[in-house]
């Protein structure tokens, strides 16, 4: 077996469309014998290939599976850097080889000219039919047929095949995420009758101009001849032959977009086989640096999604992908970018019907030789070239009858070269009807749009502008080329952990200049791997050399649950917004291409007021204003869908806006102060309320640190992370000393200084306390920072420690789901009630989160009792209330969920202030807006208890 050569597999066949054929079909997925050697160098060569070989000693695998899940070896992840030194085209020694056999009967409709053929073996793989070598494949995530007519025998076929898990493909396959050798996709045997359909292509343009269709054919026999076949489109009264090609023009069509994924069925029949189409009419096109989409500017809210299951890694079962793809759209996303390679060929069935743009990446990425300073690259390597241009052909003919396919991209981050543009060229001249995408061409020499990741708010404002304003009279053909294109983000606001902060500033930049199409969040889903019950990362298997926790940042857990991110999310992608002002509702049309006749809108007050809105089909883009349906402290409309679609219920709520005018409580009355025996005679922190004990509050400023706490932002590059910030500055470990505390008047008041370690800035405070019932204390909290504190805070808070678990928490505030400052969109006003689990999210790297914002009252629920808090006239309106079962301490010093333990206390933070999060792990930090430089602060507290 050769592994170390500079290009594509040998033997098999040229690459065509997956097409939906009457022609038999047999899956050979299922229990394979299996070994695996420690390298090329042992992989036993004891004829193991040949039919007559008795597999003895061998164990089982499924087909398609990765061997590192199955028992057999671990994953590993790396990011960046190869796990390999970087010696191209030559995998280490060291390196599993996977031997595979499957015994099986062929069924007869197979034997008269079938292909074998696998959607996915990574890394490179050696195949043999009954003893006689087929071929071998490169390139993972890309399918190979290899023909095995005349080879095929009725029973007792014997397949064999050996795969490497580090080949010279590994260097052209350096994507951020997991290394994950084996069969992953399925293997079949296709029947390719005589008078068969072997390969279409078609094209199917709409004419915005006209509203009508063209459908261009062309049909490709086995051997690259022309191919021929009875065409029938019932819905277009279309019936013709077709030899070899035709361009029909169908008049009038509905046109597809993700808006209204219109499909025609089709079929091409022959006397041996008949093809069923779904041709999607749609026209993509860039004029005057405008993405359009059937004439109509067009914007992407989408995001990056990787093949990923918790248990099986990139063998996604195509039912959970279809439940993703349906939570994206329940989502407000309209787009995919399919990082870093093809999808399993059934997703792209499924974002055509659903209504999903895609841009479809090719399987390439040679990031790890940026540290070498790109020595080597492959990218500009002519000997590497083939290999290119095969995976690019194979990426394109897959998957190109796919209406949702607006793009093809060359792959991520693999340098520069001649290659990628080798790959460019091919694509241009093969699909003029697409555009072509790579994010690492800057100056735009080979590509459609112009595409960046993670760039700034300010970068991505001012390639907006750029456009508005004239070329420099000395601006170079080149620039104004670039100047020519559309601008996408194809990164961006990367989600990891509690976050990402920045979405609204991002999507306000997109909605304002055209030239902007949108972008896509990075990324869709976590990659964490369940083992025993504990998710895990990068390290957690014994990896020399890997990127922790970094492959942990999606806006989905692996298991599908949506984190805090996508909901903030959904509300910015929003094809409506909903604006209550005191005298209207204002309702703007976000779709691209249609009017919001399909939605429904509802308005409810919290009085228990509620009904439809009449408001007018508005045109894209258009806002209407229409009269306010009722008054009352909150008002709340809500966009809904007037049907079910294949993705929700009729009912489901795509967007919603509110108005809210709540009055603050008034501050009760007080009898005395309360009994000193309530409190700590050391440090005055209240002990018990009532029935129920209780320790604090005592002021707080740290929070345990998000991922992006501990990166440094792109736009301060040069100083630590915040996490680092705060320890060096010690606000982790602030030390609260009792000042004084006085009777007076009815009100115990104590003065407490608050400061870190080996520090002179402090936090004062002044606490007063009231009676108000025996159960029922009144407390007002002034906060005043003293010295210079020379690091912003991460909260301004108070911190009590509750006895007994938490069992739930009620608020009246946003919700139902957490928020920060820069994450609170999709959070709306109302009561609201969250048990145990909700309290927090359950990041795979613990820390903080769960915070409830804009809380006026709530009731904090243990097994021991319940605190009730409520906000009344003389300081903030509102504070943000954190429930957990674990201290901050220890969330910070665990490194995965599964192993936090809960010591039996509730602990509660009422916060003033609060930082946003930003999203420093790659992309910006909080912005300035969003920031806590050390500030006083003034709240007044009812505390009520009962004791459980
Ligand atoms: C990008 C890259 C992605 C991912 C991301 C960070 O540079 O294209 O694959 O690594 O950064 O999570």
């Amino acid at each position: 077996m050769d592994i170390a050569r500079k290009g594509p597999g040998v033997g098999a066949l040229v690459p065509r469309a997956r097409l939906n054929s009457s022609g038999a079909r047999q899956s050979l997925n299922g229990a394979w014998q299996f070994r695996v050697s420690r390298g090329l160098a042992v992989a036993p060569d004891d004829g193991w290939e040949r039919d007559d070989y008795r597999a003895t000693g061998w164990t089982t695998i499924p087909v398609p599976a990765h061997w590192v899940l199955e028992g057999h070896g671990a994953p590993a992840y790396t990011n960046v850097r190869f796990p390999l030194p970087i010696d191209p085209p030559n995998p280490p020694d060291e390196n599993p080889i996977g031997d595979y056999r499957l015994v099986f009967d062929a069924g007869p409709a197979l034997l008269n000219g079938a292909v074998l053929r696998f959607d996915g073996i990574e890394s490179a793989a050696e195949v043999f039919l009954n003893g006689h070598r087929l071929g071998t494949t490169r390139g993972s995530r890309l399918t190979h047929e290899f023909d095995v007519k005349g080879r095929l025998r009725p029973t007792g076929n014997t397949l064999a095949v050996r795969v490497a898990q580090f080949s010279d493909a590994s260097y052209l396959e350096d994507q951020d995420m997991w290394w994950l050798p084996g069969i992953f996709r399925d293997v079949e045997l296709v029947a390719v009758p005589d008078m068969g359909i072997y390969d279409v292509f078609a094209v199917a343009d709409y004419d915005p101009e006209t509203g009508s269709g063209t459908l261009e054919l062309t049909l490709t026999d086995p051997h690259g001849r022309p191919g021929r076949a009875r065409l029938s489109i019932p819905d277009l009264g279309i019936t013709q032959e077709i030899d070899g090609s035709a361009t029909l023009t169908t008049g009038r069509v509905e046109p597809w977009s993700a808006e209204t994924p219109r499909l025609y069925d089709a079929t091409l029949s022959t006397p041996d086989e008949e093809v069923r189409l779904r041709l999607g009419f749609r026209r993509v096109e860039v004029r005057d640096s405008v993405l359009l989409l059937n004439g109509q500017p067009l914007r992407f809210r989408g995001v990056n999604r990787h093949e990923h299951d918790p248990s099986h890694g990139r063998a996604v079962p195509l039912e959970k992908a279809r439940a993703e793809l349906e939570l994206m759209k329940r989502h407000n996303i309209n787009a995919v970018r399919t990082s870093h390679y093809p999808p399993h060929p059934g997703l792209l069935d499924l974002t055509d019907e659903l209504g999903l743009y895609v841009i479809l990446e090719c399987d390439l990425e040679t990031h790890g030789f940026v540290q070498v300073d790109w020595r080597d690259n492959p990218s500009d390597d002519p000997e590497w070239e083939s290999a290119y241009l095969d995976r690019m052909q194979r990426t394109v003919h897959r998957d190109k009858n796919h209406a949702s396919v607006l793009f093809w991209s060359l792959g991520n981050e693999s340098g520069h070269g001649a290659n990628l543009e080798a790959m460019a060229a091919w694509t241009a001249a093969f699909d003029p009807s697409r555009l072509i995408h790579y994010e690492h061409d800057w100056d735009c020499t080979y590509v459609d749009v112009y595409s960046r990741m993670y760039a700034t708010h300010a970068e991505v404002r001012a390639i907006g502008e750029e456009v508005l304003t004239p070329a420099s009279f000395d601006a170079t053909p080149a620039q104004l080329h670039r100047r020519s294109l559309p601008f996408i983000q194809c990164e961006y606001a990367h989600a990891m952990g509690n976050g990402p902060g920045g979405l609204q500033e991002y999507q306000e930049l997109f909605d304002r200049y055209p030239r902007l199409a949108g972008g896509f969040v990075w990324e869709w889903i976590e990659h964490g791997l369940t083992v025993d019950g504990r998710v895990l990362y990068g390290g957690d298997f014994g990896e020399e050399t890997h990127d922790g926790n970094f492959v942990i940042d999606g806006l989905v857990s692996a298991d599908r649950e949506p984190r805090p991110g996508l909901v903030a999310l959904a509300h910015w992608y929003a094809p409506v917004r909903i604006e209550v002002t005191d005298a209207s509702v204002r309702v703007h049309n976000r779709y691209d291409l249609i009017d919001l006749s399909g939605l429904r809108f509802v308005w409810r007050t919290d009085e228990g007021g509620s009904g439809t809105l009449d408001v007018p089909a508005v045109l894209p883009g258009q806002t209407v204003e229409v009269p306010l349906p009722a008054t009352g402290p909150v008002l709340t409309v809500e966009a809904t869908l007037a049907n079910a679609t294949t993705w929700a219920d009729a009912g489901h709520v795509v967007a919603r806006g509110q108005r809210a005018d709540v009055r603050p409580t008034a501050r009760p009355a007080t009898t005395a102060a309360p009994v000193r025996s309530a409190f700590d005679p050391v440090s005055m922190r209240l002990q018990a309320l009532g029935g129920l004990r209780l320790d604090g509050p005592i002021p707080s400023l740290w929070r345990a640190p998000t991922d992006n706490d501990r990166y440094p932002g792109r736009d301060e590059p040069d100083l630590p992370p915040y996490a680092e910030r705060w320890a060096e500055a010690g606000i982790d470990r602030l030390r609260t000393r009792l000042v004084s505390a006085t009777d007076e008047n009815g009100t115990l008041r104590t003065r407490l200084r608050t400061a870190p370690p080996g520090r002179d800035f402090a936090l004062d405070a002044e606490f007063r306390w009231c009676q108000v019932r025996p159960d029922a204390l009144l407390l007002d909290v002034t906060m005043t920072p003293r010295g210079l504190w020379p690091v912003e805070w991460a909260r301004l808070g108070l911190d009590l420690v509750l006895p007994g678990r938490p069992t739930g928490l009620d608020w009246f505030g946003l919700g139902p789901g957490p928020a920060y400052p820069d994450l609170a969109a999709g959070a709306y006003l109302g009561r609201h009630h969250a048990d145990a689990n909700d309290l927090f999210t359950p990041y795979v790297r613990p820390q903080e989160s769960g915070a409830r914002r804009g809380v006026r009252q709530a009731s904090i629920s243990t097994s021991a009792g319940r605190l009730g808090v409520r906000v009344v006239e003389g300081g903030v309106p509102e504070i943000a209330v954190t429930v957990s079962p674990w201290s901050r301490k220890t969330l910070a010093a665990t490194t995965h969920h599964a192993d936090l333990v809960a010591d039996g206390n509730t602990y509660v933070s009422l916060d003033l202030a609060q930082s946003g999060l930003g999203t420093a792990t790659c992309g910006v930090g909080v912005l300035p807006r969003y920031r806590l430089p050390a500030r006083p602060g003034r709240v007044s507290l009812l505390l009520e208890s009962s004791a459980g």
